[in-house]
């Protein structure tokens, strides 16, 4: 954890103005009213993070973590036992909104035992001003309720509750704002998420996203690189970037620069071995991208291309602006320049007015390029997005039965790309212990296929070569052949 903080003394000061200055400010003053509350309790108070959603998302929640730690919070991973639970929360699909909804009647009720317990609520939800009008009217109990743009904000909104004993509601509608430098605590010691871009500009038709998280903004690349070398110093060897169109990552640059001029210059950080990045819309994936693919060593051979229809008409009303024929085309350039990629995909059933022609040409796509894996989602209606209110909306008994044959496509085709590997030998990073036998560790591949083989806990971290002895689906079961 980076450490950079003031000592308690100084909370008798001015309040800084300047980021991250006044955060690390308030994190004492946080520190000071912990204290204050241990003491009315008797004992340490633990905070639990909850995290629904993306990559996106958990990579928050590290943030969150890391100012709690730094204000003495002990971490509780039973959110039933916790003094503080934090939902961070995920709307892009309704049904995630739901899940909220039910576990937060159930945290009321554990609330009403425990005298010392805070409740606090942020991410993508709260950005939508009907969630919050609903949770300030019938469901009172909750504390601390703020957005995705005001995040770095978080010890000062929680001094703000602790001292004023108020519900605290703190949400922007958009920022142009990047505050570097904050604490953040990693859940894996050997790998990273790193954003390198907040927010979307794409506004596809269905899609929330754009309205919860604002408008495109690019980190500067000397912050991404320097964040790197800090993690890899601290023994990171792996990093997942991260942005919603990592593609048209630097385009809003004082000095633009493309996604795979960045890649180059990670690329050469010494002590990295694998770099991954999500998300990848098909309109901005470059020539230059797939040939900065193509010769990297440490770029991992997998891609997740999000189609969400194969059928250039239903893209053309979800504003992807791509047509069916372009991404085969993308796809085949990306499988010559690295034969042995993995491709995923996300892929959206019942957008309104899709007809079973439509659905097709989507089966169609999913049979030409055979995706390793493949995210299935049924069509959700988004208040305020363009889709919603658009006619033709499919019936849900078309819906899903479309939804299952599709996924039965997917999952024949997953099961045969996985297979392929059977007998070879790969090598793995050592993740963690499988969660069913002990005996066992997990390990991913560069294609992101996880493997379990007979290890114990040391080697978490570590790249080891695997022998694929057994397919079993979606996974495989192995055994190391050399250290
Ligand atoms: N309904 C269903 N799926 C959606 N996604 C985004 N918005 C919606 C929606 N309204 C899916 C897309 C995206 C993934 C993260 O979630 O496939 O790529
Ligand atoms: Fe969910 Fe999208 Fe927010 Fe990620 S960015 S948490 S997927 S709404």
């Amino acid at each position: 954890m980076e450490n950079n903080r003031q000592n308690a003394a100084d909370i008798e000061r001015e309040i800084p103005v300047s980021e991250p200055e006044r955060q690390y400010y308030f994190i004492e003053r946080a520190r000071n009213d912990l204290k204050k509350m241990e003491e009315a309790a008797g004992r340490q108070l633990s905070f639990c993070v909850t995290t629904f959603g993306c990559q996106m998302n958990a990579r928050d929640s590290e943030k969150l973590v890391g100012i709690l730690e730094q204000i003495g919070y002990i971490e509780e991973p039973e959110e039933e036992k916790a003094d503080l639970v934090i939902y961070n929360t995920c709307t892009v699909r309704e049904n995630a909104n739901q899940r909220v909804y039910g576990r937060l009647g159930q945290l009321g009720r554990i609330k009403k035992k425990n005298p010392h317990m805070m409740i606090a609520l942020c991410g993508c939800m709260m950005q939508e001003p009907e969630v919050v009008e609903k949770l300030k009217k019938s469901y009172r109990f909750i504390d601390l309720i703020f957005g995705t743009h005001n995040i770095y904000k978080f010890a000062e909104l929680l001094a703000t509750r602790m001292e004023s004993g108020h519900m605290v509601i703190d949400i922007w509608k958009d920022t142009d704002k990047i505050v570097e430098d904050l604490p953040s605590e990693r859940k894996y010691s050997f790998k990273s998420g790193v954003n390198i871009m907040f927010g979307c500009n794409n506004f596809c038709s269905y899609c929330i996203v754009p309205y919860v998280r604002g408008r495109e903004r690019s980190r500067d690349p000397r912050a991404v690189i320097r964040e790197i070398e800090r993690l890899v110093a601290d023994g990171v060897t792996e990093v997942m970037l991260l942005g919603q169109n990592v593609n048209s990552y630097g385009k809003t640059l004082d000095k633009p620069m493309t996604f795979a001029q960045l890649l180059r210059e990670i690329e050469k950080i010494e002590g990295l071995e694998r770099i991954r990045f999500m998300t990848s819309h098909p309109k901005d994936l470059s020539d230059e991208l797939i040939e900065v693919m193509g010769q990297s060593e440490k770029i991992c051979k997998h891609l997740h291309l999000p189609v969400q229809s194969g059928s250039t008409r239903i893209l053309e009303k979800m504003n992807r602006r791509y047509t069916k024929e372009h991404y085969l085309e993308l796809v085949r350039k990306i499988r010559k320049a690295v034969p042995d990629i993995s491709l995923t995909t996300d892929i959206i059933v019942g957008f309104p007015g899709e007809t079973e022609e439509d659905f097709q040409e989507t089966l169609d796509v999913v049979r030409q390029v055979q995706y390793d894996s493949a995210f299935t989602f049924i069509y959700s209606k988004r208040t305020g997005t363009p889709a919603a209110a658009m006619a033709d909306q499919v019936p849900e008994d078309v819906v899903k039965n479309r939804f299952n044959r599709l996924l039965a496509e997917v999952q024949e085709i997953s099961v045969k790309k996985c297979s392929v590997y059977e007998g070879s030998v790969q090598t793995v990073l050592v993740e963690t212990k499988n969660e069913h036998d002990d005996s066992f560790m997990t390990g991913r591949m560069s294609n992101n296929l996880l493997v379990h083989f007979p290890g114990d806990e040391s080697l978490t971290g570590k790249y080891v070569d695997v022998s694929l002895d057994e397919c079993r689906g979606f996974y495989y079961i192995g055994k190391i052949v050399k250290g």
